[in-house]
């Protein structure tokens, strides 16, 4: 990273840990306790990642702001990593919550509440059909079976440095060899460079020539990129991916999974984006595990023909829970009250807040960075600018300098999206909260540069 003194940025975050490690002993003693009983001593495999050594513990969370097992307060700019989008316990789902636990949770029979969230994702998304499952990772699996088993295609198309939940076919990248197995890919059944091709997003040239075989069953795609940090569609990308698909008869599966961040429909509605099947899960349910994908008349159509009700148990589409009772009261409440037009209306300029802050600091000290935006989410790159694929910008990770400013921001009571410089900004965020994040940005980057 040209300007950045990378011995005075080791101290920065060894200084930082010393800090972290002192004001967390609650959390370090339960991080301590879990390695005789916890993998690694994490409920997940990934919370070893967070930049302090070890996670901090929650005690509980209101709106935009939790506590942990210190007495710590902190802003939460992770949000759950979009999973609690609207804030913690927003009340009126939480009402609706726990009103649906008393009346049961989960019956394998339909309720009502399924109709009224497939009508309003509809009118949201623009696709009439739709079914559910408990992840965004269930939805895309099978997502993708539909469109392999209404095509007869094996292929998948993906774009590289794609995240879509743990999805087999979807863990694979380009390589200076050609399309391998993503690194750190753990136990894949085959090499997903058998099941899928990988290009570079905003790349028409090369998805024309990867479509042309017609074995593509379907391309599966953030319509912007979330996962690698922030990545726009060029002009004209979307026109070019939606008429190569249709041409070459290849599904287009839009996950909305994060960029329903760019508004109550999602970056779909945003822009009047037409696919054929819409994958999403996460805040849906205001955390409350619940996920939906929709189909156009079309899509749904070649599913019913080629369906047989008699293996509908046995067909690969499952989830004993998925379409719960609960599932589906949370994710009716939250759209009906939570995750409103309204909502977004309070995140968007708090948003805008956020970026002019972290864009002013950049400014202010003339470094080679950038920040970009989508909708209630932002994020700042350390390169001079914005990367226009997954490639440039995993070649622009700098994990020493992610961790030294997640854990000086951590440190000040601020918790950003792990693994990149992310900030997802609730309807509950203050004007003061933002301030309080430029004002700690500016204070972590003055102190790295002496
Ligand atoms: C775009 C996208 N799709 C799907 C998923 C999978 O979500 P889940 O882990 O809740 O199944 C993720 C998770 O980060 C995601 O970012």
């Amino acid at each position: 990273m040209p300007g950045i003194d990378r011995g005075r940025l080791e101290r920065c975050l060894a200084a930082e840990q010393e800090r972290f490690t002192g004001a967390h002993p609650r959390s370090g003693a339960l991080f301590a306790r879990a390695q005789a009983s916890l993998l690694a001593g994490v409920p997940m495999p990934w919370m070893v990642r967070w930049a302090g050594g070890f996670p901090v513990y929650v005690r509980e969370g209101s709106g935009a702001h939790f506590t942990d097992v210190d007495g710590n307060e902190y802003l939460d700019l992770c949000l759950g990593d979009t999973g609690a989008m609207t804030g913690h316990a927003p009340p009126a789902a939480v009402a609706a919550i726990v009103e649906q636990a008393r009346r049961g949770i989960t019956f394998m029979l339909p309720g009502e509440d399924a109709i009224w969230v497939a009508e309003e994702l509809a009118r949201r998304f623009g696709v009439p059909f739709w079914q559910f499952a408990l992840s965004a990772t269930d939805a895309n699996r099978f997502a993708i079976r539909l469109a392999r088993h209404v095509t007869g295609r094996p292929r998948i198309l993906v774009f590289n440095w794609c995240y879509h939940g743990t999805v087999d076919e979807t863990f694979v990248t380009l390589g200076p060899n050609g399309p391998g197995p993503r690194p750190g890919n753990i136990g894949p059944a085959v090499n997903p460079a058998e099941t899928t091709r990988v290009i570079e997003f905003n790349d028409v040239a090369a998805l024309e020539r990867a479509l042309a075989t017609q074995d593509v069953a379907c391309v599966l795609a953030e319509p912007a990129m979330t996962n690698i940090g922030i990545i726009l569609p060029e002009p004209g990308f979307h026109d070019a991916l939606r008429d190569l698909t249709r041409r070459s008869g290849t599904l287009l599966i839009i996950d909305e999974t994060h960029t329903i961040c760019a508004g109550p429909g999602g970056y779909t509605a945003a822009h009047r984006l037409a696919p054929d099947i819409v994958t999403l899960g996460k805040p849906l349910g205001s955390g409350v595990p619940g996920a939906a994908y929709g189909f156009s008349a079309e899509v749904a159509e070649r599913v019913r023909e080629r369906m047989r009700p008699d293996e509908a148990d046995t067909g690969g589409i499952g989830g004993t829970l998925a379409g719960n009772a609960l599932s589906l009261a949370a994710m009716r409440a939250t759209l009906a009250q939570v995750l409103t037009a309204d909502a977004f209306a309070r995140a968007l300029p708090l948003a805008e807040q956020w970026e002019r802050g972290v864009a002013g600091v950049i400014l202010e000290f003339g470094l080679p960075w950038i920040v970009q935006r989508l909708g209630c989410r932002a994020e700042y790159w350390f390169r001079p600018a914005p990367p226009k694929n997954g490639g440039e910008a995993a070649a622009a990770a700098d994990a020493v300098l992610d961790r030294y400013m997640h854990l000086a921001a951590l440190n000040r009571g601020i918790l950003l999206t792990p693994f990149h410089n992310m900030a997802l900004i609730a309807p509950g965020v203050t004007g003061a909260d933002i301030d309080r994040h430029t004002a700690v940005f500016q204070e972590s980057v003055a102190t790295l540069l002496g």
